[in-house]
């Protein structure tokens, strides 16, 4: 009886300490997500990843209609206005802080920029838009996906 509540004080103590070491660097929000949202959102991920490489070559080669198709995708597919349930909204809500949902909202914003910049034909603005883009995958990555993007830490 003594002994597993020993056990049980240490296992508070090594809570609290992650606790606020996870507060002083990043802040990973994968493991608070639901089975349904982790699919949802991965799947989002890799239609993002996808859509970001094909509108890759189709700026370097003038293609501007493809490009605003596809950075138009990118910004429907926000997460965030998807078909969610209200419960999916209620889960999502409380597994991401604020950070995260602003940074979401960024970068699907960049994705209607882009758009923009694509249906004025404007290179250079499709360029710098898409590299701010590329920004925002590192920042989100390295901030709240620490856990599985361990790579992106600081040197
Ligand atoms: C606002 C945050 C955020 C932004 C911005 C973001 N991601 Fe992600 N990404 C995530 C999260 C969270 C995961 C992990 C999801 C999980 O495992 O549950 C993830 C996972 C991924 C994965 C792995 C998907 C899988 O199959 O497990 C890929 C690929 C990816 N992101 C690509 C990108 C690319 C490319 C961009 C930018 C063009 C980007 N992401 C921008 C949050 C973000």
């Amino acid at each position: 009886m003594k002994h597993t509540q020993k056990i049980g004080y240490a296992g508070i103590a090594l809570a609290a300490l992650s606790l606020s070491l996870s507060t002083l660097a990043a802040d990973p929000v994968t493991p608070k997500f639901t089975d349904k949202l982790s699919r949802l959102l991965q799947q989002e991920m890799r239609s993002v990843q996808s859509a970001m490489a094909s509108i890759h070559v189709s700026m370097v080669t003038g293609k501007h209609e493809q490009v605003a198709t596809k950075a138009q995708q990118i910004h429907d597919s926000f997460i965030l206005k998807q078909s969610l349930t209200e419960q999916d909204k209620k889960d999502l809500m409380s597994a991401v802080p604020e950070g995260f949902v602003k940074l979401d909202k960024d970068f699907h914003r960049l994705a209607a920029g882009l758009t923009e910049a694509a249906k004025s034909k404007d290179t250079q603005k499709q360029y710098k838009l898409y590299n701010e883009m590329t920004g925002s995958c590192i920042a989100c990555h390295s901030k709240y996906v620490s856990d599985r993007f361990n790579g992106l830490g600081s040197p």
